[in-house]
């Protein structure tokens, strides 16, 4: 088993399409072993999203990503990380296949619904980014 870092975004969030989303992730065989929502600032997002910093698309995307709540959630299953690229879809909803969740439920290229990880590597940094040890682990109370 391996772990995934997923984000639900403020487009899914806010248009009350959360559950829906993990409904799927669930579906698809994920086990949830870490949640939580919260805002991102700009120097959050911005972070998160550095490896993008001097694109054209990082401004809207920080914008984007901090226009509502957010929904992180650490995922566990086989191969978690090209499992759940493969399940979120494209990352244009135009070109993910049919039944993936950005085919499902994202509404355009920069409002897609969903944040998964691309490597192992980035998956342990990006749930670092999120979750303290205990609340990985699932075992803590704090
Ligand atoms: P994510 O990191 O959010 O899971 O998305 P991704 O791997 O599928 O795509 P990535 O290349 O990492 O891009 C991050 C986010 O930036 C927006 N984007 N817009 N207009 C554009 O050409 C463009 N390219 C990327 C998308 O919202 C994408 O999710
Ligand atoms: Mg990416």
């Amino acid at each position: 088993m391996s772990l995934t870092l997923a984000i639900i975004k403020p487009d899914a969030v806010g248009s009350g399409k959360a559950g829906k989303v993990l409904a799927h992730l669930e579906g698809a065989g994920f086990t949830v072993r870490a949640a939580r929502m919260l805002s991102l600032s700009k120097a959050q997002a911005g972070a998160f999203y550095a490896v993008h910093k001097g694109r054209p698309f990082y401004d809207e995307l920080v914008e984007f990503m901090t226009s509502g709540p957010v929904f992180p959630m650490v995922l566990e299953a086989d191969d978690a990380v090209p499992l759940l690229r493969e399940t979120i879809g494209a990352t244009d909803p135009a070109e993910a296949a049919e039944g993936t969740v950005r085919k499902l439920y994202a509404e355009s290229k920069g409002r897609n619904a969903i944040h998964a990880s691309d490597s192992d590597e980035n998956a342990r940094q990006e749930i670092a980014f999120f979750f303290s040890e205990h609340e990985r682990l699932g075992t803590g109370r704090s």
